[in-house]
C-alpha cells in the first residue's frame, strides 16, 4: 500500500480556499470537483497503456491507448458526490458505483444504507472517492462491500484524511492505495478532522 500526499501547487492553492468558512456552495462544490480531478490525474498515473496504430493526417500513426479502460468510480453518498463530475471529466466512459454510507454522530460508526455496484468489479480498478477520510471507517465498510464482490485493486482518492484514520486502513488493507491533498492533524472530540474543512457534505449540497 501507499500513501500519497499529493503536494501539487494548484491542489494545494485551491484546498486552501475550500478551508475558508465563508465560501458559497457554488464555490465549494467548483473547488470540490477541481481538486478531485487533479487527484484523478495522479492516482491514473499507473494505469496501463498499449500502442495502435491510427490513420493520422500523413499516414499511420503509432499512439498509446489505455488497456483495459476496466475502472469504476465509487462515490461514498453523499458527500463523495461532489467529487463524481471531476473524477468523470477525466475519466468519462468509468462505470459508478454508489455506496451509501453516513456516521451514527454518537459512535462515528459507519451505517450502510445503499450499494449497487458497477458489473464485473473483479476485473475493474476501483476509485473510491469521499472528501474526509476521518475514523476510517466509512473507508473500511466501502473496501469490505468492494472485495467482497471481488474487486482486487482498491485506490481512494480524498481531499483530507487524518494520520490515524490512514492507519487503520494500512492495518486492514495493505493493498489499497490512497491519493488525498492533504493529511491534516486530528480529529475532535466529535469526529471532525481539524483544521479539516468542517461538514463536507453540508457544505457540498447547502444543507447547514
Ligand atoms: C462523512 C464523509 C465520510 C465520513 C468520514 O460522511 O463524507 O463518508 O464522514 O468519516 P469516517 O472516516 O469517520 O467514517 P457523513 O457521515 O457525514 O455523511 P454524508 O456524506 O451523508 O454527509
Ligand atoms: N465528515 C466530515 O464531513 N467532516 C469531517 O471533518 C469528518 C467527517
Amino acid at each position: 500500500m501507499a500513501v500519497y500526499e499529493v503536494k501539487h501547487p494548484l491542489i494545494q492553492h485551491k484546498l486552501g480556499l475550500m478551508r475558508k468558512v465563508d465560501l458559497s456552495t457554488k464555490q465549494f462544490r467548483e473547488l470540490a470537483s477541481e481538486v478531485a480531478r487533479l487527484l484523478t490525474y495522479e492516482a491514473t498515473k499507473d494505469l496501463e497503456t498499449e500502442t495502435i496504430t491510427v490513420s493520422g493526417w500523413a499516414g499511420p500513426v503509432s499512439v498509446q491507448q489505455i488497456k483495459g479502460k476496466k475502472i469504476t468510480v465509487v462515490p461514498i453518498l453523499r458527500a463523495g458526490l461532489g467529487m463524481m463530475n471531476g473524477v468523470l471529466d477525466m475519466i468519462p466512459s468509468a462505470r459508478v458505483s454508489v455506496v451509501g454510507l453516513y456516521r451514527n454522530e454518537e459512535t462515528l460508526e459507519p451505517v450502510a444504507y445503499y450499494e449497487k455496484l458497477a458489473t464485473g468489479m473483479e476485473e475493474r480498478t476501483a476509485l473510491i472517492i469521499d472528501p474526509m477520510l476521518a475514523t476510517g471507517g466509512s473507508l473500511l465498510a466501502t473496501i469490505e462491500m468492494l472485495k467482497k464482490a471481488g474487486c482486487q485493486r482498491i485506490k481512494g482518492l480524498f481531499l483530507v484524511a487524518v494520520p490515524a484514520g490512514i492507519e487503520r486502513i494500512v492495518a486492514a488493507h495493505p493493498d489499497v492505495d490512497i491519493y488525498v491533498a492533504s493529511i491534516d492533524e486530528r480529529l475532535n472530540e466529535r469526529g471532525y478532522i481539524l483544521p479539516g474543512l468542517g461538514d463536507a457534505g453540508d457544505k457540498i449540497f447547502g444543507t447547514k
